[in-house]
């Protein structure tokens, strides 16, 4: 059961309570650049809230005013090197900022919580991508979020040339945009390995289909979601 992260009353450190008796679903969207987050974020959330949910939409790195500082570092190309274990704390440092201010407090109210990339994105781009320790990342994890894992991950994927021709036309390149085509093919192959190891939480969509072919698939799920949500 997801645990809501807390202090510990009597002794000051870190512990975990239980959660709201009837807590929101927790759906994360994860995928290369270009793959259609965006679009098929706002066909989802379109979904659940016909259903008759509450539903708060937030993104990673960001979320929250803080947070979003932080992604204004990550994301912008600076003079200042930015080594690549000074970027995954800031990513966690965000994380921990969404996670409790926003997250957890939408999730215990019963609201579902759509967040564009989570700690798969921290897996793929700096495990896979930059070559990080997968165990210090999954014990960061740990450590910032506990057990507060996505009920549902969608995993959006395409050939990279594909997502990087559809994010080529977006304007001036972020600093992760920046990197070269092996970096997001490393990155793609974590996420596809990750969604492997973990086929309860991941569904993989083939965003190379038709917009109309990738939201019914999306339609799918997420009815498949709510009618468990129902027993
Ligand atoms: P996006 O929000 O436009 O998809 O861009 C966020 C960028 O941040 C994207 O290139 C992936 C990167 N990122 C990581 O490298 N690690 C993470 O844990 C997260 C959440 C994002």
């Amino acid at each position: 059961m997801r645990q809501s992260l807390s202090t510990c009353g009597d002794c000051g450190k870190g512990g975990t309570t239980d959660a709201d008796m009837k807590p929101g679903k927790f759906i994360t969207v994860e995928g290369i650049e270009g793959v259609g987050k965006s679009t098929n974020i706002a066909a989802l959330v379109a979904r659940i809230e016909a259903a008759g949910h509450k539903v708060l939409t937030t993104r990673e790195p960001g979320g929250t005013p803080f947070a979003e500082d932080i992604r204004d570092i990550l994301m912008n190309r600076s003079d200042e090197p930015l080594p690549e274990v000074a970027e995954l704390l800031m990513i966690f440092a965000a994380r921990s900022l969404n996670v409790n201010n926003v997250i957890l407090p939408a999730l215990e109210a019963g609201t579902w919580v759509v967040c564009d990339r989570f700690t798969d994105s921290s897996r793929a781009y700096q495990g896979g991508g930059r070559g990080l320790p997968m165990e210090t990342i999954d014990r960061l994890a740990d450590w910032v979020h506990g057990d507060t894992w996505p009920d549902l991950t969608i995993l959006l994927d395409a050939p990279v040339e594909v997502g990087m021709a559809r994010a080529g036309t977006r304007g001036a390149p972020d600093r992760f945009e920046l990197e070269r085509h092996d970096f997001f093919e490393r990155v793609r192959e974590c996420y596809l390995q990750i969604a492997a190891n973990e086929p309860e939480r991941f569904v993989v969509i083939d965003t190379t289909r038709s917009i109309e072919e990738v939201r019914d698939h999306i339609g799918a799920i997420i009815e498949g979601l709510l009618n468990d949500n129902l027993l």
